[in-house]
């Protein structure tokens, strides 16, 4: 009996100290794990980050137009309110555990009270105050948001449409229609329609605006601003599907001139090449790609993905995910579904539902002659 005991004890002790060392091992293995992952998160291989001059492209605390500047205005008013609230309350809180703690030899027992209603009275009415004070410049700031911009600014009018799962761009004044990079004047308002072709997307720039939803069946509007001309990057700030992180804008304000250069530009229609590489590009772009895209000027009117008429002036696609080199477009012409995740097997085409480009099948030959052709597209 007693062996047998001794044997169990000793076993038990051994099982414990391994446990005890697998735990160890899949902690450090956990930490590891974690160390590696968020190595991975500063990688860039589609290089969409190598031209933000920020590590914070998209924080709505710094700025830089009148919205935004609202917005991060009502921000600090709320974020100072909440803070004199907080530090209030922790202090009382510190102050009642140190007043009334339990003090050795000094054990009585504590003064039972039932409610108090003038302390009741005050710790209601002065939320309600509080509130009802921060209503007054934040339902101001709302309306100001809303507000239509006056006849007398001359504002740039836009019309956005949110795609599943890219942004198309139309400028009714220039019969211009881009997808995912937006150019706008600087210092000067810009109004924008908006709407979606699918679900509910959320146009949000955060350095300039503030969120709006594009809804199905319905236009929304916004009013935007840049001050100073620079590139404003944004993305669809509303749940929209697989590739809902995929779906980013950039917004490139410049100045009246450049604007008005870039807009002349893109009105141009274009002359499909007539020899060489991109000559034979065109034709299987005829082919394999106009029953979705459009071309300006030529036989490709599809309106069902990215119109690519000014293609090769644009810095990214897919979304604005990827920057556009011929590297990123030859991985993306193998299979685009290996760069962005979408769900081409749903398209349905004759009822103009894309859900993402499809595996084209494409042969190396063909994918080199359809990059000689979207080159040509500036
Ligand atoms: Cu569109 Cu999220």
């Amino acid at each position: 009996m007693s062996v047998n005991d001794g044997d169990t004890g000793v076993g038990s002790r051994v099982i414990e100290r391994t446990l005890h060392r697998k735990r160890t091992l899949l902690m450090l293995l956990l930490f590891a794990a974690i160390l590696v992952l968020s190595a991975c998160a500063g990688t860039d291989r589609l290089g969409i980050d190598s031209i933000a001059d920020s590590d914070l492209p998209q924080n709505s605390l710094d700025p830089a137009g009148p919205a935004a500047r609202s917005i991060d205005g009502l921000w600090w008013l709320v974020f100072w309110i909440a803070t004199a609230v907080f530090v209030m309350v922790e202090a009382a809180l510190v102050f009642t555990i140190f007043k009334f703690r339990r003090r050795d030899g000094k054990d009585r027992p504590v003064k039972q009270v039932h409610g108090s209603t003038r302390l009741e009275i005050a710790w209601t009415i002065v939320p309600v105050v509080l509130m009802a004070a921060l209503a007054i410049p934040t339902i101001a700031t709302l309306f100001e948001l809303r507000a239509e911009p006056d006849p007398s600014e001359n504002a740039l009018q836009i019309g956005v449409t949110g795609h599943q799962w890219w942004w198309e761009f139309y400028y009714p004044e220039y019969g211009i229609t881009t997808a995912n990079e937006m150019h706008i004047p600087a210092g000067r308002a810009v109004y924008l329609t908006m709407t979606s072709a699918d679900v509910i997307h959320s146009f949000w720039v955060p350095r300039l605006n503030g969120k709006r939803d594009l809804v199905p069946g319905r236009t929304t509007n916004l009013t935007m601003e840049a001050d100073e001309p620079g590139l404003f990057f944004g993305q669809c700030a509303e749940f929209c599907g697989i590739a809902h992180a995929d779906m980013r804008q950039r917004v490139f304000a410049e100045s009246e001139s450049d604007f008005a250069a870039w807009a002349a530009a893109q009105a141009e229609p274009v002359t499909p090449p007539t020899e060489g590489l991109a000559a034979a590009g065109w034709d299987t772009f005829q082919i394999s790609c106009s029953s979705c895209h459009a071309i300006d000027g030529t036989s490709a009117v599809a309106k069902l993905a990215p119109d690519l008429t000014h293609f090769a002036s644009r810095t990214t696609f897919a979304g604005a995910s990827i920057a556009r080199t011929d590297g990123h477009l030859r991985e993306w012409l193998r299979n685009p579904v290996d760069l962005k995740p979408m769900r081409p097997e749903f398209n349905d085409l004759s009822a103009g539902r894309v859900l993402g480009m499809p595996d084209l099948d494409l042969t190396e030959q063909q994918i080199d002659e359809l990059i000689a052709f979207l080159d040509t597209l500036e």
